[in-house]
């Protein structure tokens, strides 16, 4: 069995002519360097630099997420082996599905994997590397964002559909949509994964500035560049002329939205080209590069039962307030 490849619906970075064959980025980043406040949505951090650094942010000291997770993960061996036999996990958000053999190993007999990730050749090289871990379990690979509502391609639909489906979304990503971005993706995900699926999900619920902050704003300023990475990507790919070692990377926390916010701050009057058009940026003024909500359990399942899924269980690291929640349609 070799991994499938789908449907791409996002082209190589390589690709010749940006803004033809990047028309939704190219829509994107204009709206949102028009809009008041500026903004662009954090989705675009993950082209294969963003990617690399998101992969060492989550080695850093500070971003407790990542550790804490994984603890969990490894501590729900036994819980995991009561879930269904012979079931098509489903990824959302894969990565470098570096999580994925926690999931996978405590399942009895796993039938098929499906990565789904907007990251076309990251995709391909962890889907590589699974199915050389894992030689008779049956892997896919679904280019595609999972923000927007999802289709089976026919022949992957023929591939799962009589397998019990559980879908799996770790590393607290839900925390990049708004709460009505949320609900409108977990409804989404019921659609895909179909009736009586059931749905493993990672939620930070911090709320303490002092533990937030650092892990957002680290000491070796990884973040920051992840964050000036996404500048760098625009120049690249649409013909921008950002100076990214122009704008100082900021991270807050709106203690009312709970939701830590980058922005790029630039602390100078410049103006930008790009696209035939000119963007001025005013002295201290930020586009706002990312939202990450911190959902506390209770306002997690709100948000899962307004989107039609029953929490079944939920479990909380020992030493943060991260949690693994496991919903059933
Ligand atoms: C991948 C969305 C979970 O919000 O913590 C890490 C991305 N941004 N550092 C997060 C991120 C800055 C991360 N998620």
């Amino acid at each position: 069995m070799t991994p499938s490849q789908a449907t791409a619906t996002h082209p190589p970075d390589t690709a010749p002519n940006a803004t033809a064959t990047h028309p939704v980025f190219a829509a994107q980043v204009l709206e949102g360097l028009s809009a008041q406040p500026k903004r662009i949505p954090s989705t675009w951090f993950y082209d294969h630099r963003g990617s690399e650094l998101f992969e060492q942010i989550t080695t850093l000291d500070e971003y407790y997420l990542t550790r804490s997770e994984t603890a969990l993960l490894r501590g729900l061996h036994a819980e995991f082996s009561s879930l269904p036999a012979g079931a098509a996990v489903i990824e959302f958000g894969s990565g470098s599905s570096r999580k994925t053999p926690l999931l996978l190993d405590a399942l009895r007999t796993p039938a098929s994997y499906t990565a789904i990730d907007i990251s076309g050749d990251f995709l391909r090289q962890s889907v590589r590397g699974l199915q050389l871990r894992y030689p008779r379990l049956d892997v896919h690979a679904l280019e595609a964002d999972f923000s927007a509502p999802l289709q089976w391609p026919p022949a992957l639909a023929a591939a799962v559909q009589r397998q019990p489906r559980i879908g799996f979304f770790p590393g607290s990503t839900i925390g990049n949509f708004t709460p009505e971005q949320a609900v409108r993706f977990l409804h989404g995900a019921a659609v895909f994964l179909g009736p009586g699926a059931q749905l493993l999900v990672g939620v930070d619920g911090t709320q303490n500035k002092a533990r937030l902050l650092p892990a957002y704003d680290d000491a070796r300023g990884v973040t920051a560049a992840f964050n000036r990475n996404l500048l760098t990507r625009i120049n690249r790919e649409l013909g921008a002329d950002f100076n990214p070692q122009a704008f100082r990377h900021v991270a807050r926390f709106d203690a009312v939205h709970s939701r830590v916010e980058m922005h790029l701050m630039s602390p100078a009057p410049q103006t930008v080209h790009l696209l035939g058009q000119r963007f001025q940026f005013d002295a201290a003024e930020t586009l706002h590069t990312e939202n990450s909500y911190k959902y506390p359990a209770m306002m997690f399942q709100r948000l899962a039962r307004s989107a039609g899924w029953t929490p079944q269980k939920h479990w909380l690291a020992a030493d943060a307030d991260v949690a693994l929640h496991l919903l059933q349609c």
